[in-house]
């Protein structure tokens, strides 16, 4: 299997690390890895590691704004042009389609990993029409993260509905002067995760063949996914501010400890029991709410790492690809960043488990995940919906006029 032979080369090549060899420099050799940056340092330091190992070739991380939208916009201007800056990028789930389709990813070779090894989510994102573009690299999946002392202090159990929730919040939060809840309501990709966790906790659902056959329904449920996160304002439980949040502005407040609810993903654990945290201790995990009688949905995310199609430099690429999605690249950003690894054996690590005791509890939110809606067209699928809601949050528009206009755009993409 190539994967094997890659590791392999790579192993011997670390154990005959010899000062003095030729530098980088003399070899020409530079692969340039872009992904989002890493506040862990884990990416950082396998990177070095793997240049130690490898005189002749010096991989260059490039590290990015974490805001996806960013990072697709300008993966997507450097691509459309063949440009050959970037030999690997890490990407999102929701790009696989369209950059796959582009042609400006290359296929895997063939044997390259032993699919039975991964997480049956993550590889599927990596596949197009059969094909499989990529490793996967970390996954991802919303968590509402809440401070266990005080509502263990209140007597307040950890709440299951929204109707617990807004409860927990006005008895707890809005006396203390807290916020309840923070989450990313900024016009970008991360609305559409916590606005579809709002939409499909209270049984509604968006899918394209549910728009062309029941428009009406999807309309209702867009609204009332909007009319919930309105009432988060009107009730005080959110500060208007959050229209503004991306991840790290939520989780900033979280960790300051002005919070007793949060949105985010699972890195946010590492950084709430981080040095620099205030609520060190004090943060316990649970799935998002949901209202009476449905159940709560978790947006799964999660990036992969691809070889750009226009690269000069495949097979390095390919070796360091390899490095980077190994069984020890996944463990030391688990360890390091809390990175949910997407192979199964990491999960059963002692060291993994043992600096992330809460991986555990993690399961239990996993166990109810939905995919946003897959498609070529997604960036604009996107745009749609980020467009909409966003205004409706800010009341720019109502609520059923938001839904209306969502529900006509995406009938339009749909039959493109
Ligand atoms: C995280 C997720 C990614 C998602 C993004 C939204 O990075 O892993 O899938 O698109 O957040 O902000």
């Amino acid at each position: 299997m190539k994967g094997g032979l890659l590791l392999a080369a790579f192993l011997a090549a670390t154990v005959a690390v010899l000062p003095g060899c030729s530098t980088p420099e003399e070899s020409g050799i530079e692969i340039v890895f872009s992904a989002g940056n890493d506040p862990s340092g884990a990416t950082e330091a396998l990177v070095a590691e793997y240049n130690a190992a490898h005189p002749g070739v010096t991989v260059k991380f490039q590290p990015m704004p974490a805001n996806t939208d960013t990072q697709h916009d300008s993966y997507v201007t450097i691509l459309s042009a063949h440009g050959t800056t970037i030999d690997l990028y890490s990407l999102d789930v929701i790009w696989t389609a369209e950059f796959a389709k582009a042609g400006w990813i290359a296929p895997l070779p063939e044997g390259f990993i032993a699919p039975e090894e991964f997480l049956e989510g993550p590889l599927a994102s990596l596949t197009y029409e059969g094909v499989l573009y990529g490793v996967p690299w970390f996954t991802d999946a919303g968590v509402l993260y809440y401070r266990k002392d005080l509502l263990e202090e209140a007597g307040i159990p950890v709440p299951e509905t929204w109707d617990e929730f807004r409860h927990a919040c006005l008895e707890v939060a809005l006396p203390r002067g807290m916020d309840g809840f923070v989450w990313q309501g900024a016009r970008y990709e991360g609305l559409i995760c916590d606005y579809l966790e709002f939409l499909w906790g209270l049984g509604g659902s968006i899918e394209f063949d549910r728009i062309e056959n029941n428009p009406a329904a999807v309309e209702d449920d867009l609204a009332a996914a909007i009319e919930l996160a309105l009432s988060f304002f009107a009730d005080g439980i959110s500060a208007e501010s959050v229209l503004t949040y991306k991840e790290e502005d939520s989780r900033r407040l979280f960790t300051e400890g002005h919070a007793l609810f949060h949105r985010n993903w699972p890195y946010a654990w590492s950084m709430a029991e981080g040095e620099e945290s205030k609520v060190r201790g004090l943060v316990g995990i649970a799935p998002l709410p949901h209202a009476d009688g449905e159940t709560g949905y978790s947006t799964i995310g999660g990036w992969n790492v691809a070889v750009s199609s226009y690269t000069e430099h495949p097979e390095e690429a390919l070796e360091f690809l390899a490095f980077i999605t190994n069984e020890r690249a996944l463990k030391l950003r688990a360890i390091e960043g809390g990175y949910l690894p997407t192979r199964n054996a990491t999960y059963e690590d002692p060291d993994v488990l043992a600096a992330n005791p809460h991986f555990g509890s993690f399961f239990e939110v996993f166990k109810n995940t939905r995919n946003r809606p897959r498609s070529p067209h997604y960036p604009r699928v996107s745009d749609v919906i980020q467009e909409h809601v966003h205004a409706a949050l800010a009341r720019e528009i109502a609520p059923d006029a938001a839904a209306a206009a969502i529900v006509s755009e995406l009938a339009e993409i749909a039959n493109r």
